[in-house]
């Protein structure tokens, strides 16, 4: 993923301002509890465990994405804040399976949550990567999803895609929906224009 090794150097600056509400709400909606097990798929440069860790819970949280650039933003961060209890690891998101995560993760292979904010529009093979997650996560696990979706195709949309190597028509709130029990989605108020169309966050419980 040579782009986002690129982008690395200028995502959080160019991109923080219009995401930033988008997952202090889905963490909201994730309702974390003491004790749990949290993963962020395609976590970038973990611009999500600042909300994460502003719950101020005892939790263990694991950041996984493809780009060593975008891990290497996250692990500074990460370090700068001294926030505890983060491990990072580089991995293509189509290859998380129960197995994998045993033997490069962790023992126990599930999560009590998984957070993908802004992956599943731009990692290959989505609809099975969102299965991944779902069979990585525990009885009544929860996946809390940020995206984006073109409902209408403008100018912005075709730049944003360039830009984020990202495809904003897949269906992936609709998905979600049919994937889990406890649906749950809203739309962040954020220009279209801005983001290449409507910024939703949705959630579900795992079937
Ligand atoms: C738009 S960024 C989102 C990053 C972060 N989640 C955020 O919200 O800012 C998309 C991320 O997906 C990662 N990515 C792309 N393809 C991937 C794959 N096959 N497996 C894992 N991560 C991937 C990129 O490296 C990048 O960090």
């Amino acid at each position: 993923m040579k782009w986002y090794d690129v982008f690395s150097n200028f995502y959080d600056a160019s991109l923080e301002k219009l995401y930033f509400e988008s997952r202090k709400r889905a963490v909201e909606l994730l309702e974390l509890n003491a004790g749990q097990t949290v993963l962020d798929v395609a976590c970038g440069t973990g611009a999500n465990f600042r909300h994460i860790k502003a719950t101020n819970l005892e939790l263990d949280i694991y950041g996984t994405d493809f780009s060593a650039g975008m891990l290497r933003r996250g692990q500074a961060t990460i370090e700068k804040e001294q926030w505890t209890n983060i491990k990072l690891f580089q991995a293509d998101a189509r290859d998380l399976s129960p197995s994998f995560v045993q033997e490069q993760i962790k023992n126990e292979p599930y999560f009590d949550k998984i957070i993908c904010a802004l992956g599943l529009s731009v990692i290959p093979d989505w609809e099975s990567v969102m299965d991944k997650m779902l069979g990585l996560l525990k009885e009544n696990g929860q996946l809390v999803l940020i995206d984006v979706f073109a409902e209408k195709r403008t100018f912005n949309t075709w730049l944003v895609e360039k830009i984020a190597k990202a495809d904003l028509d897949r269906k992936i709130g609709q998905r979600l929906e049919q994937k889990t029990s406890n649906f749950h989605c809203e739309y962040l108020p954020v220009k279209e224009n801005k983001v290449g169309g409507k910024l939703f966050v949705a959630i579900g419980i795992k079937k």
